[in-house]
């Protein structure tokens, strides 16, 4: 019997169509810039494509499909020659634009030699290529924000981490809705739970209260983490800056996270998370730069968890939500923007929309959850 036959009979059938075969219009992070900057040119496979990542003479950062217009070779195994990446194979030289600059041994550069180049920004430490299907540059108003803390001493600098995932990146899109999931695989607590949907923005506020029963008990004089305060938007279909908070006894961290991918095809992408903590007295630069450290590990395991998930879950269209589930619907239609062409791109896909959850029941029946977790590591713990 197929899923689609049981539908049939009230059974609820499990509906998705194939993972769609172009990739999202917008600004895509591929990590921290100074990692391109070593004189090397470098591998990057992104939007089911191989590109290479160099940098030139003029210290600007350039992005061209990897493979040589003349014979096919591998640019990314070439090398950097002033402001140009020589192909490994006859030395054909070409440019950031795109174009062959010249041919060593030849007299002349053929007309329209010319290879794909991505726009790309360097921006607070971090390299962006802009990829769009329909090929036109990247309108002025689309962009992504500045991270005031990312170039301030008043911060740390960047724990970056990247990890690769099979699967589809949706899956990774969805978080933004899916309160219950934070309780469930990420051993959080959430209390509060809003999303507003505007333009290429997607924005999840939460708060959330300690869960004492997912980590040791606190040592005696230890400050307590009392809870927590995000702001995370999505600027565009993959790059999310969250402004997050954390709550002790006596201060306050306030960090900012950011959660990146890029597709590498269909079925897989890369996810980056990045972290920088802001000094204070209370967490003076030693302290503020191991607190980072600390902080990026942790997240990491987050992705983990999520990964987990996805590894054996299957692609569904058509979830079947009950009350306390975010606006997936809403949110997917808000994604679509970005997969159709700009003429395409309507207006319930960029209207202003906002849902707050109603997290009575959820926080009640959480509450218990973790009184019973408690109840049971205290009995565990006495006996012998
Ligand atoms: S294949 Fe690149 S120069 Fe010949
Ligand atoms: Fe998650």
């Amino acid at each position: 019997m197929t899923a689609a036959e049981a539908g049939t009979d009230g059974v609820r059938a499990i509906e998705a169509e194939a993972v769609p075969t172009r990739f999202a219009r917008g600004w895509h992070c591929l990590g921290l810039s100074e990692r391109f900057k070593d004189g090397r040119p470098h591998t990057v496979n992104a939007f089911g494509q191989k590109l290479v990542i160099f940098q030139s003479g003029d210290g600007r950062l350039n992005v061209l499909d990897a493979y040589c217009r003349h014979m096919g070779a591998d640019l990314s195994q070439g090398t950097i020659k002033g402001d140009e990446i020589a192909c490994p194979f006859h030395d054909w030289r070409w440019g950031g634009d795109g174009r062959c600059k010249q041919i060593p041994y030849s007299r002349r550069v053929p007309l329209r030699a010319r290879t794909s180049a991505w726009t790309t920004m360097d921006q607070d430490g971090l390299l962006f290529v802009w990829n769009d299907p329909e090929g036109n540059p990247p309108p002025p108003e689309v962009t992504i924000p500045r991270i005031e803390g990312a170039t301030s001493d008043e911060w740390t600098t960047w724990v970056w981490k990247e990890i690769v995932v099979d699967t589809n990146c949706r899956e990774v899109v969805d978080n933004i809705v899916d309160m219950a999931h934070f309780f469930y695989v990420h051993y959080s607590f959430p209390t509060y739970f809003k999303n507003i949907f505007e333009g290429p923005v997607a924005t999840q506020i939460m708060k959330g209260v300690g869960r004492p029963d997912a980590r040791p008990p606190a040592k005696n004089g230890e400050p307590q983490m009392r809870g927590n305060t995000s702001v995370a938007s999505y600027h565009g279909p993959s790059f999310m800056i969250d402004d997050l908070t954390y709550h002790y006894d006596d201060m306050d961290l306030h960090s900012v996270l950011i959660n990146a991918h890029y597709p590498i095809d269909a079925n897989s992408f890369v996810l980056h998370s990045g972290i920088i903590v802001r000094r204070s007295d209370k967490l003076p630069a030693g302290a503020a730069d191991a607190m980072a450290v600390k902080l990026g590990d942790f997240i990491l395991r987050g992705f983990d968890q999520d990964v987990q998930i996805w590894k054996h879950k299957t692609r569904i269209d058509n979830p079947l939500l009950c009350e306390e589930d975010g606006p997936v619907y809403q949110l997917r239609r808000w994604y679509e923007q970005f997969y159709v062409d700009v003429a395409d791109v309507r207006p319930e896909m960029v209207e202003r929309f906002e849902f707050e959850l109603d997290t009575t029941r959820p926080t009640e029946v959480w509450k218990q959850e973790v009184e019973a977790n408690l109840a049971r590591r205290a009995a565990e713990s006495r006996t012998p």
